[in-house]
């Protein structure tokens, strides 16, 4: 809902006559290959995402994380293929620009590639998605490659793998040592060979995260990897200061919403309880009929 007092500040309006050239998945390619460095934030609803999108976020990553940040789980475990369809409609209806990428949740490509063609086909067809995200290397690589040779483009993840957290004992930083940073580069290769347009590398150390973007054509998108991947990409949430739980050391705040929306909501309750709310609606025009 607006308020009244306030209409929306140039800087968060699109101007009428701007041209909108979306982002597709070859252009981070070549974003790479020029040098750009590519910005990913998630969004989970058309609001959050408008504005995002008209910020000159690259990408949108609809990620499982909305368990976490939005629906109160513990972690993304839980998180539905319904739900993810859902949220990814509403972000694709908020977004002009961006490359829309939604998450494929646990157990939803692991059981068989079959399963993983028509869930990744769902989040396409009726979430409005233009690609996919998976977490893993060779462990879902005919997976992956399927995907791609029927034309649906997948988005690698590799490092902390958050829909594994019970098996790594944890959201605990990957490749730490020697053995584990050279599986993950085979697992980044080989991510590469079966046909990924990125890659996410979360929570290694960064000069894991530095070999692997130079080893590559294809690009890196870090979370708590160091500076020298291809692009960052952040919860939201966290980055507004908007997530009431635990935010990882790496994530820097750009605001306090959650303090902000406390004081909102103060005001607000003094307002209630002192009557001097509500104000009438100036005229019927005040609410948008379509
Ligand atoms: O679900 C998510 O938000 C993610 C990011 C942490 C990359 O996968």
């Amino acid at each position: 809902m607006a308020h009244e007092d306030a209409g929306p500040s140039a800087a968060v309006v699109r101007k009428e006559d701007e041209v909108v050239t979306p982002v597709r998945t070859r252009d981070l390619k070549e974003k790479k290959r020029r040098g750009e460095k590519i910005a990913m934030l998630t969004a989970y609803d058309a609001n959050m995402a408008r504005l995002l999108d008209r910020a000159g976020v690259d990408a949108l990553l609809v990620g499982d994380s909305i368990g976490m940040v939005m629906l109160g789980y513990k972690n993304t475990v839980p998180v539905t293929l319904e739900a993810m369809i859902h949220h990814t409609a509403a972000v694709a209806r908020g977004t002009e620009r961006a490359l829309v990428v939604a998450d494929m949740p646990f157990l939803t490509y692991q059981v068989t590639v079959a399963d993983a063609v028509r869930n990744a086909g769902r989040l396409l067809q009726e979430g409005g998605a233009a690609a996919v995200k998976l977490e893993g290397g060779r462990a879902v690589i005919d997976v992956v490659k399927r995907l791609v040779d029927v034309g649906v483009p997948v988005m690698g993840h590799l490092g902390l793998l958050p829909q594994s957290v019970h098996q790594a004992g944890g959201f605990v930083r990957q490749a730490t040592n020697p053995r584990d940073a050279d599986a993950l580069l085979v697992d980044a290769l080989a991510l590469e060979e079966a046909g990924v347009f990125s890659i996410v590398l979360e929570a290694i150390p960064s000069d894991v995260a530095r070999t692997v973007t130079a080893e590559l054509t294809t690009p890196t998108i870090g979370i708590g990897a160091g500076p020298d991947c291809d692009g960052q990409v952040l919860v939201s949430h966290d980055m507004l200061g908007l997530f009431d739980g635990y935010v990882p050391s790496f994530v820097k705040q750009y605001a306090r919403l959650n303090e902000t929306v406390v004081a909102a909501a103060q005001a607000y309750v003094e307002d209630v309880k002192a009557g001097r709310y509500a104000r009438p609606a100036a005229t019927v025009a005040d609410v948008p009929t379509a």
